[in-house]
Formats: C-alpha cells, sequence, structure tokens
C-alpha cells in the first residue's frame, strides 16, 4: 500500500502527516506493508523543508520532519499510489480535478478515517499562528492513527470510495 497525502504547498499539513503516519506506522504496526509520501497541489514551495512552525510543531509531539523537501503533484501519481489524503475540500476538489478518472476512487480526505475528530478538513495553518500547528499534528494524528486500523482491519475497502472509480 502507497499512500500520498495531499495539501496546497505541501510545507506545513501534508509533510506532517507523511511523518506523522511514517512514525505511527512503523511503532503501532510494524507487520503492515505500506509507505508514505506527500506532495502540494502549488508549486510555490518547491523544493523547500517544511515551514518551521511545522517542523517546531512536529518536534513538540516527537516528529522530526527535516528531510523533507516540497513537490508538487504530477501526474505520475496518479498511477503510482494506492490512495491519495487531502487535508481539506478544497485540497480534494483541486485533485479531483486533476485525476484521471481511473484514479478518482482512490481520493479520499484523511479525516474521514477520524470520525471521532468531529470535522473532515485539517485547517490551512499557513496564515496562523502555534495553536493552529499543533492542532495540524493532532488531527493528523488521529487520522493517521484511524487509516492504520482500516489498513489493518480491511485493505481493499481502504481505497474504495462510493461512486468512485
Ligand atoms: P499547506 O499550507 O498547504 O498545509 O502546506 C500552505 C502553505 C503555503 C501556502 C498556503 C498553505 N501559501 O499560500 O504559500
Amino acid at each position: 500500500m502507497d499512500i500520498l497525502f495531499v495539501c496546497l504547498g505541501n510545507i506545513c499539513r501534508s509533510p506532517t502527516a507523511e511523518g506523522v503516519f511514517r512514525a505511527l506506522a512503523l511503532r503501532e504496526a510494524p507487520e503492515l506493508v505500506v509507505t508514505a509520501d506527500s506532495a502540494g497541489t502549488a508549486g510555490y514551495h518547491v523544493g523547500e523543508p517544511p515551514d518551521h512552525r511545522s517542523l517546531a510543531a512536529a518536534r513538540r509531539h516527537g516528529y522530526d520532519l527535516s528531510a523533507h523537501r516540497a513537490r508538487r503533484i504530477g501526474p505520475q501519481d496518479f498511477a503510482r499510489f494506492d490512495l491519495l489524503l487531502a487535508m481539506d475540500a478544497s485540497n480534494l476538489a483541486d485533485l479531483d480535478a486533476l485525476a484521471p478518472r481511473e484514479a478518482q476512487g482512490r481520493i479520499r480526505l484523511l479525516l474521514e478515517f477520524a470520525p471521532d475528530a468531529g470535522r473532515l478538513d485539517v485547517p490551512d495553518p499557513y496564515y496562523g499562528t502555534a495553536p493552529d500547528f499543533d492542532l495540524v499534528v493532532d488531527l493528523v494524528e488521529r487520522g493517521a492513527r484511524g487509516l492504520l486500523a482500516a489498513l489493518a482491519s480491511a485493505p481493499s475497502v481502504v481505497a474504495a470510495r462510493p461512486g468512485g472509480g
């Protein structure tokens, strides 16, 4: 299972989701054969490390995102990944618009896997402050844990979206 986390700039939310998911998968579900990557729908920050506020928030929660460099999603990603997980509804709409029909059913929102979070969007923290970046870590931890549970119980169901391709 190869999973791509997607946000707008690939410097705040999706690198956090990638790093948190990879760490939790190693720690809590080492039997799962799963890879994680991330990308942005926009190219403003290609090649840059994560936003310093995301690096700091991740570090406060015990995650190291320092190896990440931002990249923009490309056509090959829709063929390569089993699951493409958007951080918010805007990212989801952008992905749906870019994706070939056969990939539509593999595009979901991360927080669909965290029904207890009470929301579906990981809010964009870019114009926010430290608590907004802490909320990103908290929400992606919930999403990552829910996703790991779903993968452990029924990997094939995870990639199927009602009405998708
Ligand atoms: P991200 O946050 O999508 O979570 O990486 C943002 C990063 C950059 C911008 C917006 C959101 N920007 O407008 O440059």
